[in-house]
């Protein structure tokens, strides 16, 4: 008995034994199939990596040709910026070579008696001529002008100036500056340009005569208004006095800068009375000299760039029509003078004894004067028409 449940039991043993090596070698071959799949897997992984690695390299190889291109627009753009540079310096040389390196001799005027003058148009005819000569005495000059027809050659000879300063401005709309005195020129004076722009002249002449005499009221500064001869119209009286009243067509061709410059002179006496400003108005009449515009239309520079050009010289109508002229440099003697006077009325130089008066002459005889210029001088050509130049 005790023998049989001792072999029962060594056999329970031996079966145990069997049972537990076969149960680790099945744990042995499951731990190995499961490496075998990671490994599997991770073949797999690098299998994947390795086929996103030549596209990895595509893509770097596309942001390096990006990069080329990107490269190659830089540089044209850094060709076609020194090309660009290239220009402008020699614009610029060009530009500094016109700026006198000597400005013409200026007076020294103590700060009691430098005044701050504003112009306006003053890079026009007459505004350049008036420039040169305010700047000349020691004042600090400041100019204002939309270049319409004035030129910044007219005035460049005093670019940089420490008393001289540049505004590029349209008085249409206001204009704030400290001012002692105004000369106010701006407006087209000829013909052909005042009537280029009818409605800009008047603006010009009103809005713009406004605006000045605003200021001249807001800093104190005395004002004076370039008016013209033409605001007596198509006169029936020879010479005009300033007494005279004008025969005016408020509709005709000429009637934007002619009233136009009949409101700027009621402007003027308006703000004198209720604003006290003190106010100067100059009636100009024909003016000529150096920097007349060559398309100014009126018969001096008609008369000589058809001499210049020896073309034939026209004449209008009859020829016996009569203009009173005045040399540019007499002109602005006369604007200063005016200016510094206590005479506030209009002035345009009314032909009393005494007074200077700018000549006058007939179309015909004008003629003569122009004949000096050329030598190979061509016979007059007349030309019937209904408006006078
Ligand atoms: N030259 C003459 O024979 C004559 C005769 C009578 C009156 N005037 C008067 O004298 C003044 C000067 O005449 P000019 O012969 O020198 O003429 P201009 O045309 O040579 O000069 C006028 C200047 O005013 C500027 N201007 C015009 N409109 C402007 C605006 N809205 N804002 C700023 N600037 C403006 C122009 O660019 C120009 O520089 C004018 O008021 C004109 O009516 C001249």
């Amino acid at each position: 008995m005790i023998r049989q449940s001792l072999k029962f039991r060594k056999t329970i043993t031996v079966v145990c034994v069997i049972v537990l090596v076969v149960f680790l070698i099945l744990i042995l071959n499951e731990n190995k199939s499961k490496e075998i799949e990671n490994d599997d897997a991770n073949y797999e992984i690098e299998d994947r990596n390795f086929l996103k690695v030549p596209k990895k390299v595509f893509i770097q190889k596309e942001q390096n040709m990006d990069f080329n291109n990107a490269n190659d627009n830089t540089q044209k753009e850094l060709q076609e910026a020194k090309a660009r540079i290239e220009q402008l310096e020699k614009k610029l040389a060009i530009l500094e070579g016109r700026i006198p390196q000597k400005y013409p001799e200026v007076s020294y005027l103590g700060h009691k008696e430098r005044k701050r003058i504003l112009v306006t148009g003053g890079a026009g005819f007459v505004g350049s001529h008036l420039v040169d000569v305010l700047m000349v005495q020691g004042h600090e000059v400041i100019v204002v002008d939309n270049f319409f027809t004035g030129r910044k050659r007219n005035i460049e000879h005093w670019f940089g100036h420490r008393n001289f300063e540049m505004i590029h401005h349209d008085i249409v709309n206001p204009l704030y500056v400290e001012a002692d005195e105004i000369y106010h020129l701006a407006s087209p004076a000829s013909p052909p340009h005042y009537m280029q722009n009818p409605v800009k002249t008047i603006k010009t002449n009103t809005l713009g005569t406004i605006n000045m005499l605003g200021l001249a009221r807001r800093v104190g500064a005395k004002i004076l208004i370039a008016s013209t001869s033409e605001v007596y119209g198509d006169p029936m009286v020879h010479p005009q006095p300033e007494s005279y009243w004008g025969h005016v067509n408020p509709i005709g061709p000429r009637a934007c800068y002619d009233e136009g410059k009949r409101v700027a002179e009621t402007l003027a006496y308006s703000y004198a009375k209720q604003e006290n400003v003190t106010v100067r108005v100059a009636r100009i009449f024909n003016t000529y000299g150096p920097r007349m515009h060559v398309s100014d239309g009126r018969v001096v520079s008609n008369f000589v760039m058809q001499a210049l050009q020896n073309l034939t010289i026209t004449v209008y109508g009859n020829g016996k029509q009569t203009r009173s002229f005045c040399y540019v440099s007499d002109l602005v003697d006369g604007l200063l003078a005016l200016m510094a006077s206590t005479y506030s009325l209009p002035y345009g130089g009314d032909g009393r004894r005494g007074r200077r008066r700018p000549a006058e002459a007939a179309t015909r005889h004008r003629c003569v004067f122009t004949r000096g210029l050329t030598e190979n001088y061509r016979l007059f050509q007349r030309r019937v028409i209904s408006e006078d130049i």
